[in-house]
């Protein structure tokens, strides 16, 4: 037996039980009469004692232990004369008269501790050593216990766990596939999946009713915080279900992964209609735990022989309170360069200060009396001691602007409290986006989402701005800003996704070619269904409140899609490339 307990486990009930660990040398302490082992697992650290006087061969052997050594030693526990409060384990020790090196290590390249010296690459190359500090080892055990309670209660709610293949065919959903290429079928090739999706609608065609599956996808796009090209999701789907069905029993999951990792109880969802969440927040993920709306002045802003307001679709802002004050010349100026950075791509920033002793200052004043000022502060709900921030512009693009300037100013002011949870429904998106390169609609979700009924009739208008109209049944779960699923009730007549594919610009071979499989299903009974997926990675990292992913994940890729530690992707062997059939001959030696 190479223990008789973990690391993490003994207390002062059990002061005079011999006892047996095993684990990794986190520090050695050398104080002469005394050295210090303290032994790490993943379950904690207890402090082994070696003394000079009672047994000073051992002693010698330990001051020769190196950090990250695995060790076994046999001991003794006993009270500790100095406790350590910060500890589990912080009232005891193991005087040890047994001990064996079981491995030992090389110096780790950074230090293995809660605070260490390793930059984000050698951490990566090396992900098993950070994998066994405690920020990172933490990640994982609580991504592992949310995956086990969501599987408790999905299947406590009568959902099946089925699994559906990597190796499926290229399907669009937005972003680009990763493929690989067939041995038995030259010239041709698999997609890894985006998602799920035709599949877990299929399997309602075959009367499956409730699936869910924790499951990896693949996207073959620009990485980010939030963003890896592998990923989970917790994918859902069920039959016999209208949107308030699915939006019910998917509150009670996430509601029950609040209360069971968190103790933290969560009231009823509110919803907001996408246009509502971009008119007040200029984005369709909006961040609830702070106010500050945006409010459209262009009625009263425009038409006063303001250039700048005069050629803007829409003039619109932000009132922010009580912190007049806070914004001098340079913060201002600041700011301005900050709004006008490539990536937010504002012309300028308009500001409106109404100082508490009521007078105003604005860097407008020029231009316009303090009675306008005043009124357009009044429209803003403005007080004594806010101040106001003003852009212009096309309305699409300053409403982007403004909803990246809402959470910069909050940030800077501090005004998101990290110790709320601010979940929101997002409902009725448009179905369809214009899209202007390509002189085309793309569906907004996807190709499979439902108009919503009253629409329907809509999808057999030629005119375009009829099927911009359309609303989808479609909802996304944003929680504190974040994006963590989504999801709609699905197409189940074949007409109608036939309709939807031709406004989509398919032809229908190429409906056929793509999505034939999906429509022969559905001739052969498919049950009205919906569902949504939720991001796991993003789902931990929101309940945890932290912004990158990248710790959710064992093994994640780094900003360049590389995985460091395997060195991947790498190049292939000229013989596989053949076998293949991916050679690229070199007609140079031909
Ligand atoms: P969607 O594309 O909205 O929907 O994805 C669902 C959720 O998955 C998460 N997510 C990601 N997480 C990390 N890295 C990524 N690259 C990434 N991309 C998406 C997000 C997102 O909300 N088939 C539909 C679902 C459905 O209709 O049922 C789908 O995949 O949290």
């Amino acid at each position: 037996m190479y223990r008789t307990h973990t690391c993490g486990e003994l207390r002062i009930e059990h002061v005079g039980q011999e006892v047996t660990l095993a684990g990794w040398v986190a520090a050695v302490r050398d104080f002469g009469p005394l050295t210090f082992i303290d032994l790490r697992d993943r379950y904690g650290i207890t402090q082994l004692v070696f003394d000079m006087q009672t047994n000073p061969e051992l002693c010698e052997s330990a001051r020769r232990i190196g950090r990250e050594w695995v060790i076994q030693a046999r001991g003794k526990v006993r009270e500790r004369s100095n406790k350590n409060p910060n500890r589990a384990t912080g009232d005891i020790e193991i005087e040890v008269h047994q001990l064996s090196v079981l491995n030992p290590s090389k110096i780790p390249p950074f230090t293995i501790e809660t605070h260490t010296d390793g930059g984000e690459e050698l951490r990566m190359k090396y992900r098993y050593l950070d994998i066994r500090r405690d920020p990172v080892k933490e990640k994982l055990l609580f991504r592992a216990r949310l995956a086990m309670e969501t599987r408790l209660y999905l299947s406590s709610q009568g959902f099946v766990e089925i699994e559906t293949p990597y190796l499926i065919k290229s399907t669009p959903e937005g972003a680009r596939d990763f493929v690989v290429p067939s041995r038995l079928h030259p010239g041709q090739f698999y997609a890894l999946p985006q998602s799920p999706q035709t599949f877990k609608q299929i399997l309602m065609v075959a009367g499956m009713d409730k699936y869910f599956q924790i499951v990896k996808c693949f996207r073959d796009e620009d990485l980010r915080a939030d963003r890896q090209p592998e990923f989970t999701q917790i994918d859902c789907e069920m039959s016999f279900v209208e949107r308030e069905d699915v939006l019910q029993t998917f509150e009670g999951l996430i509601r029950h992964l609040y209360k069971s990792l968190l103790d933290i109880e969560l009231g009823p969802f509110p919803r907001m209609t996408y246009e509502e969440a971009m008119t007040k927040y200029g984005t369709d993920k909006p961040d609830l735990r702070f106010d500050m709306v945006i409010h459209d002045i262009s009625e009263h802003a425009k038409g006063k022989g303001f250039q700048v307001f005069d050629s803007a679709e829409i003039v619109a802002g932000l009132c922010v309170p009580q912190r007049a004050n806070d914004f001098t010349n340079r913060i201002i100026k600041e700011l301005t360069a900050w709004v006008q950075r490539p990536q937010i791509g504002a012309k300028g920033l308009v500001y409106i200060k109404w100082n508490a002793d009521d007078t105003t200052k604005s860097s407008i004043g020029k231009f316009f009396d303090d009675e306008t000022l005043r009124s357009w502060l009044a429209h803003m709900d403005a007080r004594p001691g806010d101040i106001a921030f003003l852009l212009a512009g096309k309305k699409g693009e300053t409403l982007r602007q403004l909803s990246e300037l809402r959470l910069e100013l909050a940030h800077r002011l501090e005004l998101i409290p990290d110790d709320t949870v601010k979940p929101v429904w997002i409902v009725d998106f448009p179905l369809l986006e214009w899209d202007e390169d390509e002189q085309r609609f793309h569906a907004m979700h996807h190709p499979f989402t439902a108009p919503r009924d009253e629409d329907l009739p809509l999808l057999d208008s030629t005119d375009h701005s009829d099927h911009l109209r359309i609303k989808a049944n479609a909802y996304d779960l944003v929680i504190n800003g974040a994006e963590i699923g989504g999801g709609s009730i699905r197409i189940h007549d074949r007409t109608v996704q036939m309709k939807m594919f031709r406004l989509l610009g398919f032809s229908p071979e190429e409906v056929e070619a793509q999505f034939g499989f999906l429509l022969h299903a559905f001739e052969y009974g498919a049950p009205p269904h919906g569902g949504i997926a939720f991001g796991l990675d993003r789902l931990c990292a929101i309940m945890q409140n932290q912004k990158s992913i990248r710790d959710y994940i064992a093994f994640p890729k780094n900003n360049q899609g590389r995985d460091i530690m395997i060195d991947a992707p790498a190049p292939l062997e000229p013989h596989q490339l053949e076998e293949l059939h991916l050679c690229i001959r070199n007609n140079a030696q031909d």
